[in-house]
């Protein structure tokens, strides 16, 4: 049995008032840590104030980091600063990032191997677009970066990853995915990962659905056998509605 997750990314929202309100408003109310790993993933400059607050049954990521230790990378926030904020997860080649901020999926390799060496747990996204999904590609696209993600990654270092299939045209859209669709779309990336290191390997690793969940689509989500939990961005901005997407995720 795979331990369920429930994830917020914040993306660029949340001043470090509204984010502390956030952490005092869940407190004492989401499921316990045996049951559940529930995490914020927050912007940078509030990642420290959050983990001294964070309580027992809640984790805090960061969304993004660069690839090298230190140097001059004017703007970047480097592994070894988020270790040093007691952060234990990050988010890694967010569609957002790739789309954005031209991350290749070479970058997202580097910092998978670094943020594992700094003890960090990557939450590595993965997904198509619309465009991609509607000429037939979406299982070479999921293949092609998931093959370069987990280059020279060794299967020992594999519980400590977590991935999120995001597909693009669901991401702050109200488009969820149908549950059949995220379900296939999970499936499909377990399959890489029993043919790139072992059916045990596979069978172990969390992977969440991300795009457009809420507390409307999350029991029918969560019911899928290939998913783990959930990425989610906006209903996780609002206190009561991450309290009951957290919930749903233990039902
Ligand atoms: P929404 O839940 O707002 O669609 O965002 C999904 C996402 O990108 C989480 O990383």
């Amino acid at each position: 049995m795979r331990k369920p997750i429930m994830a917020g990314n914040w993306k660029m929202n949340k001043t470090r008032d509204e984010a502390l309100q956030f952490i005092y408003a869940v407190s004492n109310r989401l499921p316990k840590n045996e049951k559940l790993d529930s995490i914020i993933c927050a912007p940078a400059i509030i990642l420290r104030d959050l983990v001294k607050r964070q309580g027992d049954d809640l984790r805090i990521g960061a969304q993004n980091m660069h690839e090298k230790e230190s140097g001059a990378y004017t703007g970047e926030i480097s592994p070894v600063m988020l270790q040093s904020t007691g952060v234990e997860y990050v988010i890694l080649g967010h569609s957002e990032r790739r789309q954005y901020f031209n991350e290749t999926d070479e970058a997202v390799n580097l910092k998978i191997h670094k943020a594992l060496e700094f003890n960090l747990k990557p939450i590595l996204c993965v997904g198509e677009s619309l465009e991609q999904r509607e000429s037939g590609i979406t299982h070479t696209i999921l293949e092609n970066q998931i093959h370069k993600a987990f280059l020279n990654v060794k299967e020992e270092e594999l519980n400590n990853i977590i991935i999120a299939y995001e597909p693009i045209w669901a991401i702050g859209t109200g488009k969820v995915a149908s549950a059949e669709v995220a379900d296939e779309a999970c499936g499909y990336i377990r399959s890489l990962i029993r043919d790139l290191y072992s059916p045990k390997a596979a069978d172990q690793i969390r992977i969440l659905y991300g795009g457009s969940v809420s507390t409307k689509n999350v029991d029918e989500l969560m019911a899928q056998p290939n998913i783990d939990g959930g990425l989610v961005g906006g209903a996780s901005l609002n206190a009561d509605s991450f309290i009951e997407l957290c919930n749903a995720a233990v039902k």
